[in-house]
This record gives structure tokens, C-alpha cells and sequence, in this order.
């Protein structure tokens, strides 16, 4: 039987977790438009993963009262991400950029819609695009996997904690400080940690982030159950996970973050928000810093 140690050695040997991308990403300032495309990606995925929906039920349904607590306590600590992830998104499309972007990055829903209308631009060719949700069919697949979360069955609920043990893992560990060490320590931004519109990631990182109160409620949990009756489903959602989030970040390193393509680098004013600024920004078109 998987010993709560083997799970976390599976996790932290994944290739979802040592993957190249933060590196690919640090190494050059990303043009505008294939941020924005990442941002949408990211974006909707980091959406998907923070509802708890049936899952804590799930738990109670099993006597599981103090996993429920747990899984209850991350969920609530994820509001308000959404709109942290837009507001730094937003800041990063428009510093990337010679001219403002976004005009209103305080607003979750115009960003969300201007990156999504990027992703379209530079993906919707790829076989198997979503043109309503805007999304690649590994981001579909690996938003997938948090859908079982709508089911409340033994089965799906011991999947789901692994998952949950998985996700945390990676983004305390991986995903957060790959972020921190793309965005903010490459200098290809130009921004800092304690920058306002940066409270997304100073929220998510380090000793004292959300993250790694979540790794710590999730291996409590799991630590406390995991038996021979629900090793293999638990590993089952471990590896549901991290074989998902592997195929999303080989999908998006080799189509927004290691190219550089011609599309990519022009700037579109027709997707520039905000009316009166348009004309001030429709200056000749400005060649990329990278
Ligand atoms: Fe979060
Ligand atoms: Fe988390």
C-alpha cells in the first residue's frame, strides 16, 4: 500500500511538478498577446480548482468530519483569488506592453474577457479549441478532473483527496514559485511582490501564503485516512491530476511561452479597452523588448 510519503515523493518526481515551463517563462519577457492567452488558460484552470462543491459533503457522507473541516477551511480561504489573479494579470499584460492594455484592471470581468479575446486571436486554430470557453483542450481536460468534484460517492470523494493532496503540493512547491520566479525575480516585468496589484501571488507564496496552509490541511487529512481500502483511489486522484496539469503545461510551453512568432509580437489595437485612450495609444507599432 502507498505510504502518505510515496504520494508526496510521486508528486514532487511528477514532471507536472519539475516542469520547464517557469524556466522558458523567466527566460524572456513574454510579448503581450501570448500572456494574455497564457493568463486566460491559467486562469480559467486556477478557477476550476477552487470550489469545494460536493466534495467536503462527500467527507461528512464518510464520518470524515475533521477532512470535511479541512477541505472547508481551504475552500473559503479562496475567495476573492479571482479577482487578485485578473488584477495581476491585467498589470502584467499592460506593463509587457508599450501602451496600456487594460484600463480597468480593478475589474475581474473586462480583463477576463480581454485575455480570453487574446487567446482566441492566437489559439483558436489549434485542434480541438473551445471558441465559447476559450479553451485548449488539455486546459478543458485538466479542468475536468476538479468536475468530479460534483459527485459525492466514496469513490470520487477518495479521488478527489487526492487530488486535493496533489494540487496543494504543486501550487505551495511548484506553481506558485515557478510564478514568483516568471514574473517577479526574471525582472522582465519590472514589478515586485509588494507591488499592489501583486497581492495575488505575495497572498500565495511563502511560509506564511495560503499555500502552504492548504499543503498542511490537505496531508493532515490525508495522513489521517489513507488505509489499503482507499490507497489506490487516493492515488488514483493523485495521478488524475498531475498527468492532466503535465499535458496542460507542455501544451502552453510550446504554444505561448517558448515561440516567437510574428503574431504574437504585433500589437492589436482593436482589443484595447477603454475608448479614450485608444487614440493616444494607436502610436506606430512598437517592436518587443525580447
Ligand atoms: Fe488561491
Ligand atoms: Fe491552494
Amino acid at each position: 500500500m502507498l505510504t502518505v510519503d510515496e504520494l508526496v515523493r510521486e508528486i514532487r518526481t511528477h514532471r507536472a511538478y519539475t516542469h520547464p515551463i517557469w524556466d522558458h517563462w523567466a527566460a524572456r519577457r513574454l510579448p503581450p498577446k501570448s500572456l494574455a492567452a497564457l493568463f486566460h488558460q491559467i486562469q480559467c484552470f486556477c478557477a476550476s480548482t477552487r470550489p469545494g462543491l460536493a466534495f467536503p459533503d462527500g467527507l461528512d457522507a464518510l464520518g470524515l468530519e475533521q477532512q470535511s473541516k479541512l477541505i472547508r477551511e481551504i475552500v473559503a480561504s479562496e475567495s476573492g483569488h479571482g479577482a487578485d489573479l485578473a488584477l495581476m494579470a491585467g498589470h502584467l499584460v499592460n506593463r509587457s506592453s508599450p501602451s496600456i492594455v487594460f484600463d480597468e484592471i480593478d475589474s475581474q470581468e473586462k480583463v477576463e474577457k480581454g485575455l480570453k479575446q487574446y487567446s482566441d486571436q492566437l489559439l483558436s486554430h489549434r485542434p480541438g479549441y473551445d471558441h465559447t470557453t476559450g479553451l485548449l483542450p488539455e486546459t478543458a481536460a485538466a479542468i475536468s478532473v476538479f468536475r468530479r468534484r460534483n459527485d459525492a460517492s466514496p469513490t470520487a470523494t477518495w479521488k478527489n483527496l487526492g487530488t486535493a493532496l496533489a494540487l496543494e503540493i504543486v501550487s505551495n512547491r511548484s506553481l506558485i514559485p515557478g510564478e514568483k520566479y516568471a514574473i517577479v525575480d526574471s525582472g522582465n516585468y519590472g514589478v515586485r511582490l509588494d507591488d499592489p496589484e501583486m497581492r495575488y501571488l505575495a497572498e500565495h507564496w511563502g511560509e506564511i501564503g495560503a499555500e502552504q496552509h492548504h499543503e498542511k490541511n490537505v496531508v493532515e487529512a490525508v495522513t489521517a485516512v489513507l488505509n489499503v481500502t482507499n490507497a489506490d483511489l487516493i492515488g488514483e486522484g493523485v495521478s488524475d491530476f498531475l498527468d492532466a496539469l503535465a499535458a496542460l503545461w507542455d501544451a502552453l510551453d510550446q504554444l505561448l511561452v517558448q515561440p516567437h512568432t510574428e503574431a504574437e509580437a504585433l500589437p492589436d489595437q482593436g482589443l484595447r479597452q477603454g475608448a479614450t485612450r485608444v487614440g493616444a495609444m494607436n502610436a506606430p507599432a512598437h517592436a518587443r523588448g525580447s
